[in-house]
C-alpha cells in the first residue's frame, strides 16, 4: 500500500535548500542504517536546531528491510516531535532521501513508500542517457511534490584503495543545460570528494575543487548544489580502531574547513557517512577491549551512539552551519502552506 510523505510529517527539500543557498549554510544529509544512528542523528540535530536528511542507501534499504525502515522514519519525527515538546524547543524539520537511487523503479517504491526525496544517480550513464533516466523520475516525482536529486560527473568510491585520482570533475559547461532539461531540484557534482574511508593518502593535503564550484555557481546562481563524499575521516577514530584490534590503513578525508567554505555558497546538503561508521566503531572496538566481560549490546551500542550524536552536533555547528537554522524554516515552511 502506498503512503505519502506528508502522513508520516516528513518534508521535502525545497524550502530548506531555499534557506541554505539564502543563508550561506548546508544542510546535513546523514546515512543510517538502524535504530541507534536514527536516533543519534534526530537527537543531534534537534538538540542543535539544525533541519535534516535523514537518508538511506539501496545497501541499507536492503539491511534494515524496506517497511520496517518507512516505520522507523515515522517514529523518529514522532519521537523528535515529543521530544521538542518535553524540552520545550522548537521542533525541526526532517526529510527522507534515497541515497544514489540507480534506477526509476526503486525511486517509483521509495516514493510509493513514504519518501519525500530522491536521487537517481544516473552519473555513470553517457550525458543523454542521465538526463532521459533524470527526467524520467522527476516526472513521476513532482506528481507527489518528491524532491529530486540529480548527479553530473563522476566521485572516486573505490572503498579498499585511494582512488582519489580516478574523478571526473563536473563540467560546468553541462550544468545549466542538464538542470533544464530534467527538472531536478538539486545537483549532485563532482569536484574532488570521494566515498568511503580512504580518500587521500595520509600526508597528502586535498584540496577540493571550489573553482569548478564558483564556476557552476555561475552559471545556474542560486540552484542547490550537493556535495557527496564529504567525510573528514576522524584520525583519533583511525587511530582508536587500530589500537584496539582494527586493521584500517592511513588515510585522510576532506578537510572541515573546505566543507565549511563550501557549505558558505551553493552547496546547501553535504552527505556524511563514513565518519559515522568510523566514530560508531571506534567506541565499540574500545569497549569490547576495556570490558571483555560485557555481552549486553546496549552497553556497546548506547556508548556507540553517544558519541555519534557528540559528532553530529559538531558537524552542524563547526562544519556545516546548519545549527540555529531550523526554525526559520518552520516557519518558511508554515508560511508557504498558507
Ligand atoms: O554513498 C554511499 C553511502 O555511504 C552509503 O553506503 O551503499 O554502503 O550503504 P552503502
Ligand atoms: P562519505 O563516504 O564520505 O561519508 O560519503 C557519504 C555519501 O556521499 C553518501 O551518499
Ligand atoms: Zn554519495
Amino acid at each position: 500500500m502506498s503512503v505519502h510523505y506528508t502522513s508520516l510529517g516528513i518534508v521535502n527539500t525545497r524550502v530548506m535548500f531555499a534557506a541554505a543557498v539564502r543563508g550561506g549554510f548546508a544542510v546535513p544529509a546523514y546515512n543510517f542504517n538502524n535504530m541507534e544512528q536514527l536516533q543519534a542523528i534526530i537527537m543531534a540535530c534537534l538538540e542543535t536546531q539544525s533541519p535534516v536528511i535523514i537518508q538511506v542507501s539501496k545497501g541499507a534499504r536492503d539491511y534494515a528491510d524496506r517497511t520496517l525502515l518507512s516505520h522507523m522514519a515515522h517514529g523518529a519525527v514522532e519521537m523528535m516531535k515529543r521530544e521538542a515538546g518535553e524540552k520545550a524547543i522548537g521542533e525541526i524539520p526532517i526529510v527522507l532521501h534515497l541515497d544514489h537511487g540507480d534506477s526509476y523503479e526503486l525511486c517509483v517504491s521509495c516514493i510509493e513508500s513514504g519518501f519525500s526525496s530522491v536521487m537517481i544517480d544516473g552519473s555513470h550513464l553517457r550525458y543523454e542517457e542521465n538526463a532521459a533516466l533524470t527526467r524520467k523520475v522527476t516526472d513521476f516525482a513532482h506528481l507527489y511534490d518528491v524532491t529530486v536529486e540529480g548527479e553530473l560527473g563522476v566521485l572516486a568510491g573505490v572503498e579498499d584503495e585511494v582512488a582519489a585520482e580516478s574523478h571526473t570533475y563536473t563540467r560546468p559547461e553541462e550544468v545549466e543545460d542538464f538542470v533544464s532539461q530534467t527538472g531536478v531540484d538539486s545537483l549532485a557534482i563532482s569536484i574532488g570528494t570521494s566515498h568511503g574511508a580512504y580518500k587521500f593518502k595520509a600526508g597528502q593535503s586535498p584540496r577540493i575543487r571550489l573553482d569548478i564550484l564558483h564556476e557552476i555557481e555561475r552559471r545556474i546562481p542560486g540552484f542547490p548544489i550537493v556535495l557527496h563524499g564529504s567525510s573528514s575521516i576522524p584520525q583519533d577514530a583511525v587511530e582508536t580502531i587500530n589500537r584496539y584490534g582494527g586493521s584500517l590503513k592511513d588515510s585522510v578525508g576532506i578537510p572541515e574547513e573546505q566543507l565549511r567554505e563550501a557549505a558558505r555558497s551553493a552547496v546547501c546538503k553535504i552527505n556524511i557517512d563514513s565518519d559515522g561508521r568510523l566514530i560508531m566503531t571506534a567506541k565499540i572496538r574500545e569497549i569490547f577491549s576495556r570490558k571483555p566481560e560485557e555481552f549486553d549490546p546496549r552497553k556497546y551500542l548506547g556508548p556507540a551512539r553517544d558519541a555519534l550524536r557528540a559528532m553530529y552536533c559538531r558537524k552542524n555547528i563547526d562544519v556545516l552551519g546548519s545549527a540555529g537554522r531550523a526554525p526559520e524554516i518552520m516557519k518558511a515552511m508554515k508560511a508557504s502552506a498558507h
